[in-house]
């Protein structure tokens, strides 16, 4: 295992066949396709993608109006590649854009990882899928 970890931040030569291969060998797979990953990188205000031997091992992506509200998703590493801090590199290069913006995001069992990063519960989150889960136009 490479201890090189490299952060890139746009999405040249991105490949999401392998992007989506290995979410879902990692079991973090949401069910998109290559194309809709592709979209909905493309569609962020940032993205940050973790390498090591040119293997993907990491995501993080955040959405925002760039003024007042950030939302963080995508946040992931591969499972052999766990508390070495690459997460928490992640998500300070995405906070880094951030300055002066309200940044939300949900989790079911990441509590602790986002607490030693500042965040705190802000409770309610409320939910809705509009019509079917990803069968949207993209
Ligand atoms: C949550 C996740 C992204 C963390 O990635 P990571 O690269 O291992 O995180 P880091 O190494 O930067 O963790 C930094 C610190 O966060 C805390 N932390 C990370 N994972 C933790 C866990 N499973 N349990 C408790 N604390 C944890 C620890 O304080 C850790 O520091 P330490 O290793 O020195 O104890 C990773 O476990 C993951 O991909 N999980 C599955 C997907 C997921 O749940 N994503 C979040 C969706 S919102």
């Amino acid at each position: 295992m490479s201890n090189e970890v490299k952060y890139q931040t746009t999405l040249e030569n991105v490949d999401w066949q392998h992007m989506k291969s290995t979410l879902a060998a990692d079991c973090f797979d949401n069910g998109r396709t290559p194309r809709q990953l592709r979209e909905s990188f493309k569609n962020s205000y940032a993205t940050v993608i973790a390498y090591a031997d040119e293997r993907i091992i990491g995501t993080a992506r955040v959405l925002s109006d760039g003024i007042c509200n950030a939302y963080i998703v995508d946040v992931w590493t591969l499972t052999k590649y766990r508390r070495r801090g690459i997460a928490t590199t992640m998500i300070k290069m995405l906070l880094a854009k951030l300055e002066g913006q309200h940044v939300y995001l949900f989790t079911d069992d990441a509590i602790e990882f986002y607490e030693q990063l500042g965040f705190k519960p802000q409770p309610i989150g409320l939910a809705l899928v509009v019509g079917q889960w990803l069968r949207g136009n993209a």
